[in-house]
């Protein structure tokens, strides 16, 4: 993607030419009301609309939950588009054409290797039609029907060294198919051969439904089962899901995402209409895969193999997605080999009441670890116990690890204080992702300069206000439009949006824009709200003198020293005055 040249007038021309509330309209239902439109949030879950839309401005802003941005912010959170292909998305919906741009050497060779993997999957799927051949027979046998091999694009990759090098070396060269992972050096140093071999070919999709390369079943019982492409350019396991490209809507949509081991599994589910499920495709779930789902959703069902194996890899893979924040069950296969199984077997309904017991995470390890509580002797109960600790000290909610810590301790029967001391040496300290990017006097700075956009302040107070007294984000916001507000001219919003660079400045400009008009008895304490941030901006400025000061004499700059003593005695005076 991103084939364009984009630049701020490009940008902002199509910004302009784009009615944001036709976009948001498709997403959640706006409403008219008084200057700007008002719907249900589709960031967060709400009963009344606080999230508002602004045509003119072109702006959007959440009151309930802080989202905010413009067009573009818009379409990456709901699309996951990142920033230029949104820009490219309504470039072509409101009819503006792109100015092209010059690939680099390092994306021409990514398109290049998309390009040879392409052709690839449609050679390996060429193969699977001619007559009788061993993946036709092994999915006979499977029982998997012709609607999924051709809407899941499955291939053959027929029982000889140079089939593929055959079909692809003139044109791509034998190196590009190495790149991208479909042959191999021969051992002698001369000559390549076909890496997949007598092998059902499953191909593997990017997220945007790209195909990035393949997992290939042996069909001769030859080891590995599954022998998967490389790691390259485009085909890097640790951030790619198998089946996301199709179900990222519905995870989206149902916040909620099913993750289960094998790439069968996947199909089945999927293709039975369950949505929302991706295979981790085998090994161990990475913190890359964690947080790609965290993109889509924020609930994980594993479905993972029933037998001990896949037991023991729920339990491995839970606390690596409740480190990335997020809510984790379990499914259990009552039995069942696999959720393949349960599907072909026992039908799609089957699937989805288990789907509906799905225990919390910790209940799903209380049944594999507390079983038998009773007859365990201190030293097994406290291996047992150790086995929560990285459950436990993944997950950064403190409520939650508080309440799962008391009830892993009630199912030992110890006290709460033992199981918690396992965990607190080795809990999660991370940083609360969700802090504002403003400060205590957040408050104070946002109602200046909501009334100021709202041209409320007096001339006096507008005088008064300085750059220095805002913290980023309002700091650059004020000095983009500084100049508009002190020449009490109506501010262009579109405008000052393409002159943002940081996404902390568009939400903060969307939530002062967009705010209620400020009401009078607000507007009487302005001074109250100024007075502070004057005080504070100049006890800074005194303390910054000081150690300017100290280095200018240190240099001998007699002439910075005497500038600085002077500025000094008016921060003084003035500090006095405000006090
Ligand atoms: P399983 O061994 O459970 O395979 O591995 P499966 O999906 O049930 O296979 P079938 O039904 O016998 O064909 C689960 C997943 O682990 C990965 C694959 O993604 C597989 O779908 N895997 C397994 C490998 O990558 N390599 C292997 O050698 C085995
Ligand atoms: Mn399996």
């Amino acid at each position: 993607m991103a084939f364009s040249d984009l630049n701020d007038s490009v940008i902002a021309q199509v910004r302009q030419a784009a009615d944001i509330v036709d976009f948001i309209a498709q997403v959640t239902p706006l409403k008219l009301a008084g200057k700007s439109y008002k719907g249900l949030c589709p960031f967060h879950r709400e009963k009344t609309p606080s999230f508002t839309v602004d045509r003119g401005k072109g702006l959007f802003y959440c009151f309930g939950c802080g989202t905010g941005g413009d067009v573009f912010k818009f379409l990456t959170l709901t699309e996951r588009f990142t920033f230029p292909e949104a820009v490219e998305h309504v470039a072509s919906r409101v009819g503006i054409e792109l100015p092209k741009k010059k690939r680099t050497p390092k994306e021409s060779d990514k398109d290049d290797l998309l390009e040879v993997l392409d052709e690839a999957s449609e050679a390996f799927h060429q193969a699977l039609g001619w007559g009788d051949n061993p993946a036709r027979r092994y999915l006979l046998e499977r029982k998997v029907e012709e609607e999924i091999v051709k809407k899941y694009g499955f291939g053959y990759a027929p029982d000889s060294w140079d089939y593929i090098l055959t079909r692809l070396a003139r044109k791509h060269g034998e190196k590009k198919l190495e790149m991208a992972g479909l042959a191999m050096p021969r051992k002698t140093g001369n000559g390549y051969y076909d890496r997949f071999r007598n092998r059902l070919m499953i191909p593997i999709h990017n997220e945007s439904g790209t195909v990035v390369g393949f997992g290939g079943r042996s069909l001769d019982g030859s080891d590995p089962k599954y022998l998967n492409s490389p790691e390259s350019e485009v085909f890097n396991k640790s951030r790619l899901l198998y089946n996301l490209h199709r179900s990222k809507d519905a995870m989206r949509r149902m916040d909620r995402a099913i993750l289960v081991e094998g790439y069968f599994d996947a199909i089945a589910i999927d293709h039975a209409g369950v949505p929302g499920v991706v295979a981790s495709m085998g090994t161990s779930l990475t913190t890359g895969q964690a947080s790609l789902l965290r993109r889509f959703t924020s609930h994980v069902v594993i479905a993972y193999d029933g037998d001990n194996a896949g037991r023991n890899a729920t339990l491995r893979a839970a606390p690596v997605l409740l480190a990335a924040g997020l809510n984790v069950s379990a499914l259990d296969l009552q039995g069942e080999k696999d959720p393949d199984s349960v599907v072909q077997k026992q039908g799609a309904d089957r699937f989805l009441e288990l789907l509906g017991n799905a225990t919390d995470i910790f209940e799903f390890g209380l049944g594999e670890w507390a079983g038998d509580v009773a007859k365990l002797t201190g030293r097994e109960k406290s291996e047992r116990v150790e086995q929560f600790v990285p459950l436990l000290s993944a997950v950064s909610d403190p409520v939650v690890r508080n309440d799962a810590a008391q009830r892993i301790a009630d199912a030992f029967r110890l006290e709460f204080q033992t199981v918690w001391s396992r965990v607190r040496s080795k809990a999660s300290t991370a940083p609360d992702r969700q802090r504002q990017p403003f400060g205590p006097s957040a408050s104070a700075e946002k109602t200046i300069l909501i009334a100021a956009i709202q041209g409320k302040l007096t001339a006096a107070q507008l005088a008064r206000l300085r750059e220095e007294y805002f913290e980023e984000p309002g700091k650059t916001l004020f000095s983009i439009m500084k100049g508009d507000l002190m020449s009490g001219s109506p501010i262009d919003f579109q405008q000052v949006a393409t002159h943002l660079r940081g996404e902390a400045e568009l939400n903060l400009l969307s939530e002062l824009s967009l705010s209620e008009d400020i009401d009078d008895q607000t507007l009487q304490r302005i001074d109250e709200n100024l007075r502070p941030m004057e005080r504070a901006y100049l006890e800074r400025r005194n303390l910054e003198i000081q150690r300017e000061i100290v280095e200018a004499e240190r240099q001998g700059d007699s002439e910075r020293t005497g500038q600085l003593y002077a500025e000094k005695m008016a921060v003084s005076r003035m500090l006095n005055e405000a006090k």
